[in-house]
């Protein structure tokens, strides 16, 4: 490449490099003086010389969460053809044309899109009235959910320290926001009143917001999360619902991230273990109980027993809090010895011929993929996979 060079003239270049070493250092110098006196500094958590965010590259949480977001990311037109999204691109069309080509008749017709009429029709004849309302109240706890997963996600981007952290929360967020406009769609579908947030999801939602630090980890991606998560591998396997095993599978990396940001950046002693913050982790997780226990008519309808879904979300969340060190006042084998003598009784009250039964040791996902997945968080390894 050839180019035309100008003259420059040296005096004013080398005094305006001057002025700018003058001006670099008082302003850098001012702004860590405030910064260590606590009264504002550099807003950016960004270390500009190193060309990084402050806390370093971290490429293992970038692979385990960005990418990985990355190489499973998928289409609303792709996975949910009934709905208004055009999001799918002409390699991910041409590719959908020519998987087509390989099936039967039978298995295009299946996988052809299919109108929203089409879609509404189909939800009429699996479900009575009584079935949609039913999911469609247990849905819309999570519908709610998501437009609070969206903005907790963008407030932890400026929480979280690294290049790959912020790339991992940056991808929750933009799954998050996938997943509310989607998850409303498939709602509307229904063609039934959709449900306010109860007392119960309003506090616990809210809470998430109002938790300082990283303690919104421990309120959206381990509690909510949790619970979202076990909501959607209930129902993945219904009629007109599988989209939501995508769902599943993006909120399972979520769960995981507290765990895999923790291992890179860990909490302190007295983070994890203050008797405040402990008080506080329960205090936050309480509304979760009366949320679920409020869906019993909803999940009975559907055939499933509260108590074996509120026993798996607890078993489910309490693990993951206790290995991502967010501790409770409690062990969480003790806490889950209580809850499930507390559901006892109350099923005793309420329940004729109630035997004692563990709530805690059951499961209520369905679908042996979403099974594999729960098991890679929830049964001990660390986190969704590499
Ligand atoms: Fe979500
Ligand atoms: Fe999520």
């Amino acid at each position: 490449m050839q180019f035309q060079k100008l003259p420059v003239n040296e005096r004013a270049a080398k005094l305006n490099a001057d002025v700018e070493r003058v001006v670099n250092d008082t302003v850098r110098a001012y702004d860590r003086f405030m910064g260590k006196v606590g009264l504002g500094g550099r807003r950016a958590a960004y270390d500009d010389e190193h060309y990084e965010f402050v806390g370093g590259a971290s490429d293992t949480l970038r692979k385990k969460h960005y990418d990985k977001s990355l190489r499973l990311l998928w289409k609303a037109e792709h996975v949910a053809p009934w709905s208004s999204f055009k999001d799918a691109g002409e390699a991910e069309r041409a590719l959908l044309s020519a998987a087509e080509h390989g099936m039967t008749d039978q298995e295009k017709a299946a996988r052809r899109r299919i109108s929203s009429k089409e879609f509404r029709a189909l939800l009429d004849r699996e479900y009575t009235p009584a079935e949609k309302r039913a999911l469609v109240k247990i849905l819309s706890k999570i519908g709610h959910g998501e437009a609070y997963a969206w903005l907790v996600s963008a407030s932890m981007l400026t929480e979280v320290q690294s290049t790959g952290a912020r790339a991992a929360v940056t991808m929750q967020i933009m799954e998050e926001a996938k997943h509310f406009v989607v998850l409303r769609e498939l709602i509307e579908a229904f063609e039934v009143e959709i449900p306010r947030q109860a007392a119960w999801d309003y506090l616990l939602l809210e809470g998430s917001l109002r938790v300082k630090g990283l303690n919104r980890f421990f309120a959206m991606n381990v509690l909510i999360e949790t619970i979202a998560l076990s909501i959607f591998g209930l129902l993945s396997d219904k009629p007109g619902l599988e989209v939501l095993r995508n769902f599943h599978l993006d909120e399972s990396r979520h769960t995981a991230l507290p765990d895999n940001y923790f291992r890179e950046f860990p909490m302190t002693e007295w983070q994890k273990k203050s008797p405040a913050a402990r008080l506080a982790r329960l205090g936050m997780s309480l509304p979760a109980v009366p949320l679920v226990l409020y869906l019993e008519p909803e999940l009975a309808e559907l055939g499933v027993d509260v108590f074996e879904f509120a026993g798996s979300v607890l078993r489910k969340a309490m693990n993951l809090a206790e290995r991502s060190g967010f501790l409770l006042p409690l062990p969480s084998k003790t806490l889950l010895t209580v809850f499930n003598a507390v559901f006892n009784a109350y099923c005793r009250a309420t329940r004729q011929g109630h035997q004692w039964r563990d709530y805690m040791a059951a499961d209520t996902t369905h679908g042996a993929a979403e099974a594999a997945v729960e098991r890679e968080i929830f049964g001990g390894h660390s986190a969704a996979a590499q």
